[in-house]
């Protein structure tokens, strides 16, 4: 069995643990046990766009994608939330658990700090200034991966497949927006969470992504399955949030062009 085989069977093993006796993972569990897979998929489609990178390169960024989320289970089983603040930080007690389930062993010391540094990292406002050059491959490409899984799994939510508050994030789902947050979207900065009062305000935020992603591949995947475009879908009428949509493509076709060989012709 390879060690990416072998890092499966001990994540299957640790989410049973939060099954029920007929193996069933409670509705928000599920979701995010399939987050995983979503991630763990996109990866792999980003390291294909990216040549540059190596097999045992490829193995280290899928164990990242792997365990990057594995603290959710008991998150959701301690405190019913997905809320880091009322909780506790998941990219830390990701990194945590995957010595404290003593995930894959056979990995060397050095191959196994940097999944554990990527995945501390992955839901970090930004990665740190004094963060290992040497793992920031892993920290980048987990922090793409893990936002295009995220912006596909909001857009099948909001397109009616899921109706869980958890996933919801316990905002209210009432119509319009906050003016000061379409603002701080168009301006290209991020919007914090506890300014957010409706859900649109959350859709608005997810614009800001299209500034932090690393890859070309990345930015490239966004375009091609318009995942934008499809969250804007979901918002109102507006020649304002229109803009928004435009500048997020913009900025994601400068990403992908810079890597000749996603380069579209004009
Ligand atoms: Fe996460």
């Amino acid at each position: 069995m390879d060690i990416f085989t072998q890092a499966q069977a001990a994540f299957d093993r640790h989410v049973a643990k939060f099954r029920d006796a007929s193996g069933t993972l409670p509705f928000a569990l599920e979701a995010k046990f399939k987050h995983t897979g979503e991630v763990c998929e996109i990866t792999e489609k980003i390291v294909a766009g990216e040549a540059r990178f190596s097999p045992h390169d490829t193995l280290i960024f899928r164990l990242c994608a792997l365990f990057h989320d594995i603290s959710r289970f008991e998150q959701y089983d301690k405190f019913r939330t997905f809320l880091d603040r009322v909780s506790f930080d998941h990219g830390d007690r990701s990194a945590a658990l995957i010595d404290e389930l003593g995930l894959v062993p056979e990995l060397p010391a050095e191959d196994r700090a940097c999944v554990i540094d990527a995945v501390r990292v992955h839901n970090k406002f930004a990665i740190p200034a004094d963060f290992p050059s040497a793992h920031l491959d892993a920290a980048k490409m987990v922090r793409d991966a893990d936002k295009l899984a995220i912006l596909r799994l909001i857009i099948r939510f909001f397109s009616g497949d899921y109706s869980d508050p958890t996933i919801r994030l316990d905002l209210p789902d009432t119509p319009g927006w906050t003016p000061s947050i379409l603002e701080t979207a168009l301006s290209g900065k991020c919007v914090v969470y506890t300014d957010m009062k409706c859900i649109n305000d959350f859709k608005l935020g997810l614009f800001a992504w299209s500034c932090d992603l690393n890859y070309p591949a990345s930015a490239a995947l966004a375009l091609d399955e318009d995942l934008f475009g499809r969250i804007r879908a979901l918002l109102p009428e507006s020649d304002k949030i229109d803009s928004l949509l435009k500048s997020a493509r913009i900025r994601l076709a400068a990403l992908r062009d810079s890597n000749p060989s996603l380069r579209q012709n004009p």
